[in-house]
């Protein structure tokens, strides 16, 4: 599954629109930056390292859309494209680092023409998605190593090809432990608000033939009660300098209960997710929804009385010390996570 792509000829990006999976799987072609700042805005790509490479391939998008050879007004252009794309969700960390990277490439050729910086951003743009999928399977075949034979796997949310450029974090280790004979069964967490387990992770699961049991969030606990979970393996938004970990809305429980189980809960990203500016997970900032994705399922009539209050906070902060291990493309870190995740950044 390729998640998005840079189009050479007409300088547009195209993207599976993940808004309408299962059901329907069609690419939409991005042709400017409000077009690609809404994408991210309403999920029809989500999932950091995905959100990350798109922001990078935005600002390109921005660039060759300017017209003239006025270096100054260009700089202008970009502020605002940056701007924009930087205002479209806050907790993933991808989006920052991968417009702050885009930003060092104009710095860099600040000296060259409109063109040159353009076709600069452009090649760096398509870079960082290919550095996405080698990434991807680095941490993947380090992650493999945690596996016994025939686990089987719980997961939250989609951390797979598709909220990457391809391959995967979470789904990326399970992709890699899969072809070694290690996993027997991946137990896809529905994923309430917006269901990313069921229209997602079930489908990529389905589409690859890795056996796949989709369940409610609320019967997790119940299936590691009942002996069914060997571990559970989740991507991260935003990982703290001390290993806090923020991710979709409902990792914490499951985190809480994986440890309650005595079941290892691993958490799988790049180094590019995690904040070395942040201390710890308080600080990390975290996004709110509107309510109709709570109070409507896919589209259909309301679930709830008109009237009622709605919480519909997107992500929640996993605590270190529930955190077996962080699998990075750099390799398997351990608590405590300021040593592990800061050698992991050097090596
Ligand atoms: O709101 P989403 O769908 O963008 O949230 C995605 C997640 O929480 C993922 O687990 C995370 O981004 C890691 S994706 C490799």
């Amino acid at each position: 599954l390729d998640t998005l792509r840079w189009l050479d000829g007409i300088n547009a990006i195209e993207m599976i629109d993940q808004t309408i999976l299962p059901n329907t799987f069609k690419y939409i072609k991005l042709k400017t930056v409000e077009q690609v700042a809404r994408s991210i805005e309403i999920m029809q790509v989500r999932g950091a390292p995905a959100i990350g490479v798109t922001a990078a391939m935005g600002v390109a998008l921005g660039a060759t859309r300017f017209r003239g050879a006025d270096r100054d007004k260009f700089f202008a252009h970009m502020d605002a494209v940056c701007a924009r794309l930087a205002s479209t969700r806050p907790t993933a960390v991808n989006l920052f680092w991968a417009i702050e990277r885009q930003k060092r490439v104009m710095q860099k050729n600040r000296n060259k023409s409109v063109e040159q910086i353009t076709r600069a951003l452009v090649a760096e743009g398509k870079r960082m998605r290919v550095e996405d999928i080698a990434i991807n399977k680095a941490m993947g075949a380090h992650g493999a190593t945690l596996l016994k034979k025939n686990s089987n796997v719980m997961t939250h949310c989609n951390a797979g090809s598709l909220a990457t450029a391809a391959y995967g974090t979470a789904l990326g280790v399970v992709r890699a432990a899969h072809a070694q004979g290690k996993v027997a069964r991946v137990y896809a967490d529905e994923t309430r608000p917006r269901l990313q387990g069921a229209m997602l992770t079930a489908f990529e699961m389905v589409h690859e033939g890795i056996p796949c049991t989709l369940n409610c969030d609320n019967t997790a606990a119940t299936l590691m009660a009942q002996g069914k979970i060997d571990c559970c393996i989740v991507g991260a938004d935003r990982i703290a300098a001390n290993g806090d970990t923020a991710n979709k809305i409902g990792t914490y429980s499951l985190a809480v209960v994986a440890r309650y189980h005595k079941i290892p809960f691993y958490v799988a990203a790049p180094i590019s997710t995690i904040d070395y500016s942040l201390k710890s997970g308080r600080e990390i900032p975290i996004e709110h929804r509107g309510a109709d994705e709570v109070r409507i399922v896919n589209g259909g009539k309301p679930v709830c009385p008109d009237g009622v209050d709605v919480y519909n906070q997107a992500f929640d902060m996993t605590p270190a010390r529930l955190i077996s291990a962080i699998i990075t493309e750099k390799g398997v870190c351990r608590a405590p996570y300021v040593k592990s995740l800061a050698a992991a950044r050097n090596a």
